[in-house]
C-alpha cells in the first residue's frame, strides 16, 4: 500500500529541488496568469509516479480503491471525461461492424462509436413524461421487446444493449431487471451512468449499475462528485467482456500524456467519501428534501418531485410547460435576475443540478427565486407566449420524432454533402448531426430524413434562443448540410 496520496506525492515533488529536463513544458513553474500552485502539480509520467497505461503502483492502487467504493470488480481512470469511456466500452464489448441496440436519448460519445467502429445501431424509444416532457428511463419489458423485435424482423443478433441512466433529467432504470433480460440473451449491458457517479453511496440514493448486474459501467466523477472536469471511471464486472480489449481501447481513446491532477482528483473524491461520505450524504440529502418541500408549493411552476428510486436526488427539473415561458426564458431571469446559473434550458425546463459540493445558500437562493418567480407568474406580472407560439408542442414533438435512416451513421458521416437553406432540406438525408447543447443528445444523425416538421421544430428551438449544433447560421439565415 502507498504511503501518502496521489495529490500528497505530487505535491511533495513540488517542493523537491529535481530539474525537470522533461515534458510538460511550462516546468512546473507559473506561466501566464496560471499560477504555480496550479502548474507546480502537473507533471505527466516520471519514475515513481506510476503510469496509466500500464498501471501498477500509486494509480493501480488508487482504482483499486475506486472499485471497492462503487462495488465494481475492476475500475479504471478516466482523463478523458465519460465520453472516452463510452467509446471505449462500445468499441470493446461489440465487434467492427456489429450491432449495438441502444436507447435514443444517449451521449453524442455512444454515435461517435458507432461511427468509428462501423455499428449497425437500433434504437429504443423511452416512454415520454407528458408533464415535463422528457423521456422516462428505459424498462426491462422495452429493452426485451426490442430484443424480440430485431431478432423477429430477421435483423443481425444484437451484440450489446447500452441504456443510460440516470438520464440528464435524473430518471433511474431498474438496471438490476435490464441486466437479466440481456444477460438471459447472452449479451452485455453497458450503462452509462456519467450522471450517478454518486449512486450506491448513501442509503438515500438508488444503487449504482455495478452493484445490479451491469458488465460495463461510466461514471463522470466530475458530474456529481467533486473531483474536477474531465475526470471519470469506467468499471467493468464478470466476463462477458474481453478484459485485454477493454485495456487496448483505453490505451487508444485517452491521451499519452494523461494529466495527474486529474487523477489525484479522482483519487481524493474516493477518498473523501471514504472518509467523509456519510455526514456530506446527509446533509446534501437534507437540503435537498428541505428544498424540494417547497418548491411543491409552487402552482405555476411544476418542479418533478422524487419518485422513490427512480428520480435522481440533485436533478432540479422544473418545468415550464404551464406558464407561458419557454425553459431559455425562465433560464434567462435566473442568470440575469438572480445570478444563478442552472445546467441547461431547454424548450419546456429548466434543470438545475445540485451535488455534495452545494452550500446551503445554494438551496436557499433557488428556492427564493423559484418561489418568487412563481408568484409573479400567478398574479400575471410575468407571462411569456411560449403557448401561443406551440412551441410547447415543439418541446414534446422533438421527443415523439422516430427519425427513419437512410444510410448508416459510418457511411453517412463521410459521405458528399452540401449546405442547403433550412426550408430547402424537407426529404433530404441529413450529412452532420443535429443536437441541443447541453444535453448533447442527437436530434437527427448524419443519414437520417429530415421532414418539414422536424425542420420546423428544429428552427423553433433556434428561435427560442437554444444552443441547436449543427445548424449555420449566413446572413440571418438557417443552413443544414445535407448528402448530395
Ligand atoms: C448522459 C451523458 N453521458 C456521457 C456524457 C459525457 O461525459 P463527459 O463530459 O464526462 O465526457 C455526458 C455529458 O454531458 C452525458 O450527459
Amino acid at each position: 500500500m502507498e504511503r501518502v496520496t496521489l495529490y500528497e506525492k505530487l505535491a511533495e515533488y513540488s517542493r523537491t529541488d529535481y530539474y525537470p529536463y522533461h515534458m510538460p513544458g511550462h516546468k512546473r513553474h507559473a506561466a501566464g496568469g496560471m499560477p504555480e500552485d496550479v502548474l507546480g502539480i502537473d507533471i505527466t509520467e516520471i519514475g515513481g509516479f506510476d503510469n496509466l497505461h500500464q498501471p501498477e503502483g500509486i494509480i493501480l492502487e488508487g482504482q483499486k480503491r475506486a472499485a471497492k467504493l462503487y462495488g465494481a470488480e475492476e475500475s479504471f481512470y478516466l482523463v478523458n471525461g465519460s465520453s472516452c469511456g463510452i467509446l471505449s466500452a462500445i468499441s470493446a464489448a461489440v465487434p467492427m461492424g456489429g450491432h449495438i441496440l441502444m436507447a435514443r436519448n444517449c451521449h453524442k460519445s455512444a454515435y461517435h462509436a458507432a461511427y468509428l467502429r462501423n455499428l449497425k445501431q437500433s434504437f429504443l424509444y423511452p416512454q415520454i413524461m407528458d408533464e415535463y416532457a422528457i423521456y422516462d428511463a428505459l424498462t426491462a419489458d422495452q429493452v426485451k421487446e426490442g430484443l424480440e423485435r430485431l431478432k423477429e424482423a430477421g435483423e443481425p443478433p444484437v451484440d450489446a444493449v447500452l441504456i443510460v441512466s440516470p438520464t440528464y433529467e435524473g430518471r433511474i432504470a431498474d438496471v438490476k431487471a435490464i441486466a437479466e433480460t440481456v444477460h438471459g440473451w447472452g449479451i452485455p449491458l453497458i450503462v452509462d451512468e456519467a450522471h450517478g457517479a454518486h449512486l450506491g453511496l448513501a442509503e438515500h440514493f438508488a444503487p449504482n449499475s455495478c452493484m445490479q448486474g451491469a458488465d460495463l459501467v461510466i461514471h463522470s466523477v466530475h458530474k456529481t462528485m467533486l473531483s474536477m472536469t474531465q475526470s471519470a471511471l469506467l468499471h467493468v464486472n464478470g466476463g462477458r467482456i474481453d478484459r485485454a480489449r477493454l485495456r487496448r481501447f483505453l490505451k487508444i481513446y485517452q491521451s499519452t500524456s494523461p494529466s495527474y491532477v486529474l487523477m489525484a482528483s479522482i483519487d481524493e473524491a474516493v477518498r473523501q467519501v471514504e472518509k467523509h461520505g456519510k455526514e456530506m450524504f446527509a446533509e446534501f440529502y437534507r437540503n435537498w428534501m428541505w428544498m424540494l418541500e417547497r418548491l411543491s408549493a409552487c402552482k405555476k411552476l411544476k418542479v418533478l418531485p422524487m419518485d422513490g428510486m427512480r428520480q435522481d436526488i440533485g436533478k432540479l427539473v422544473i418545468s415550464v410547460l404551464d406558464t407561458g415561458l419557454t425553459g431559455k426564458e425562465l433560464f434567462d431571469i435566473l442568470l440575469e435576475q438572480y445570478h444563478l446559473r442552472p445546467e441547461m434550458p431547454s424548450m419546456g425546463l429548466v434543470l438545475a443540478m445540485f451535488t455534495v459540493g452545494d452550500t446551503q445558500e445554494g438551496f436557499q437562493r433557488m428556492t427564493d427565486a423559484l418561489l418568487e418567480i412563481d408568484a409573479k407568474l400567478c398574479d400575471g406580472s410575468l407571462s411569456g407566449e411560449a403557448k401561443e407560439r406551440g412551441w410547447q408542442d415543439t418541446a414534446k414533438r422533438l421527443l415523439r420524432m422516430r427519425q427513419t435512416s437512410r444510410l448508416p451513421l459510418w457511411s453517412a458521416w463521410d459521405a458528399e454533402s452540401e449546405l442547403l437553406p433550412l426550408e430547402e432540406c424537407a426529404g433530404r438525408a441529413a450529412g452532420d448531426f443535429i443536437n441541443l447543447y447541453p444535453p448533447g443528445v442527437p436530434i437527427i444523425m448524419p443519414g437520417e430524413e429530415l421532414t418539414a416538421e422536424n425542420l420546423t421544430d428544429i428552427l423553433h428551438c433556434r428561435q427560442a434562443g437554444l444552443n441547436v449544433q449543427g445548424l449555420a447560421m449566413s446572413e440571418g439565415k438557417a443552413l443544414l448540410k445535407v448528402l448530395a
